[in-house]
Parts: structure tokens; C-alpha cells; sequence
């Protein structure tokens, strides 16, 4: 509560408690980022990291790890964790549209969806520039995006409504509110998420904004880059992406 007896809004990735609690790792995910690792003593590079749901497993593997992250909590987080499981991650504070690590990687991926928190076209060629310069030769770049449902973005009308609920160790039972809107000329949907218990009702309140990235421009956005699309999949296990799909997995290299 700020001085004045109400709850401040903030950015979701300043709270990596409530991140972890909320979203919470996902094993499917995790066993696709491990095999693509899947290498003997693969260079390793995450951007977007968060608290290392996918990067500490993947190091756990034996390979070398880089995470790079824009939020200190959260870098803050994969560090504690990591050191708990006894891996070695080498965690870097940066953005992803505009780093330079001095190496190259055989692997770099961004998952969960971080993608999506660069808005402008121009921002992901920019992110998609940097992962090339870092690629070593025959190196892949992997990640995941939800893909744009018209139904649901048409909803995303301002309404506040029930999106879904956890267990807090410290609070109970946490339900979350949302009130999203799409811009689409923006292809922005921004909304705030309500946290309520029985007691505490709106206890804390984080803006989230994530872009949508279009199946068609997907490819147009990774050539800008300098990158080329491999393979693009459905789902976790791999099945091909449809319209029917609720994510898209790309797999990409350079296109030198
Ligand atoms: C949805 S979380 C995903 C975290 C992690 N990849 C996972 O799978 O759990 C998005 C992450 O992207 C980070 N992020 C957002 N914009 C970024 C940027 N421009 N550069 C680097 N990281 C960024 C946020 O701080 C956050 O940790």
C-alpha cells in the first residue's frame, strides 16, 4: 500500500515471488528447451529469462548458460534458485533488443512469450539483428509466442473479469481479476491484474502489455532480422502449426 492507503500499480516482473506463484514452470516447455539443447556441453544463451524456469534445467544438463534479463528482481530470483540446485548460470542484466556478449552460442531461445513485451516491428528486428550476431555457425534460435486468437482479442474489451486463481503459500487462496484491452492498430493488448484473497480484495495490481505477433509476419519480421524459419510447430510435442494452434514454436537459424 503506498502512503495514501491505496495500491500502486506496478510491473509484474518487479515482483518474481508473485511471477513464480502466477505462472508458474511449465515441465512440456521445459522438456523442449532441454532437447533442443541437446547437445554435449552446448553454449547456451536465454533472453528474457526470468527466474530461470527453462535456463536452470538446461544448465543442470551440462551445458553453459547465459541468462540475460531486463528485471533485476527476477534475475535476482534465477540467481537464488540456481544457487539452491547447486548450477552455474552466468545471469546478465540487459535487453534483449540491444546487447553484445562478446561470443557465440549454439543455442539462444526466448520463451514464455517475452517476445512479446517488445511492441514496435522495428523493436523485435532489432532483437532478431542481435540473436544472429550471436549465433555460432549452424546455431539455432528457438522460441514461442501464443498465436492471435480473434475471438478472444474481440473480448479484450476493458470488461474486468475472472482470469484465474493459485495458492500463496503466505496468503491462500489468490484470485486474479483482468481488465484487458486490444489495440489493434498497436496489435497491443494492455490490461491490469487484479490480486484478491477473501480478505484483502485488489491487494496488488500489475499492468501487463504483450503484443501480438500475426502467423503471416511472423517469417517477413525474422528475414528483416537476417533469420530464417525452420520449422514452425503447434504445440510442445511438435505437432505442425495450424489455425487451430495455440502457440507458435519457431525454430530458426541464420540465413547466411
Ligand atoms: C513472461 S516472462 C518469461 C520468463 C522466462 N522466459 C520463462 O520462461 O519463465 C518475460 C520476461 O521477459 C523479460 N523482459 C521483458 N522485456 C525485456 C527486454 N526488452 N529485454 C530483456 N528481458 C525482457 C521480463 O523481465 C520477464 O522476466
Amino acid at each position: 500500500m503506498d502512503p495514501k492507503g491505496e495500491t500502486m500499480e506496478q510491473e509484474l516482473y518487479s515482483d518474481a515471488r508473485l511471477y513464480d506463484l502466477l505462472f508458474p514452470a511449465d515441465e512440456a516447455a521445459v522438456d523442449f528447451y532441454r532437447g533442443e539443447a541437446d547437445g554435449k556441453g552446448e553454449r547456451v544463451l536465454e533472453l528474457g529469462c526470468g527466474t530461470g524456469h527453462k535456463l536452470i534445467p538446461v544448465a543442470a544438463d551440462g551445458h553453459q548458460s547465459v541468462g540475460l534479463d531486463l528485471a533485476p528482481d527476477m534475475l535476482a530470483e534465477a540467481q537464488r534458485k540456481a544457487n539452491e540446485r547447486g548450477v552455474s548460470v552466468e545471469w546478465r542484466h540487459g535487453d534483449m533488443r540491444d546487447f553484445d556478449l562478446d561470443r557465440e552460442f549454439d543455442l539462444i531461445f526466448i520463451a514464455a512469450n517475452a517476445l512479446l513485451h517488445l511492441h514496435r516491428a522495428d523493436d523485435i528486428v532489432q532483437c532478431f539483428r542481435a540473436v544472429r550476431r550471436h549465433l555460432a555457425p549452424g546455431g539455432r534460435f528457438a522460441f514461442d509466442v501464443f498465436s492471435p486468437n480473434v475471438r478472444l482479442l474481440a473480448g479484450a474489451d476493458g470488461t474486468r473479469r475472472p482470469r484465474t486463481s493459485f495458492t500463496d503459500p503466505d496468503r491462500g487462496v489468490v484470485r486474479v481479476d483482468v481488465d484487458d484491452t486490444y489495440d489493434a492498430a498497436a496489435q497491443v493488448t494492455r490490461g491490469t491484474w487484479y490480486f484478491s484473497t477473501d480478505s484483502e480484495p485488489d491487494f496488488q495490481k500489475v499492468s501487463l502489455e504483450v503484443r501480438s505477433i500475426f502467423p503471416q509476419e511472423l517469417p517477413v519480421l525474422l528475414e528483416r532480422g537476417g533469420l530464417r524459419l525452420v520449422e514452425r510447430f503447434g504445440d510442445w510435442d511438435r505437432v505442425p502449426f495450424t489455425s487451430d494452434s495455440s502457440m507458435q514454436l519457431c525454430v530458426c537459424e541464420s540465413d547466411a
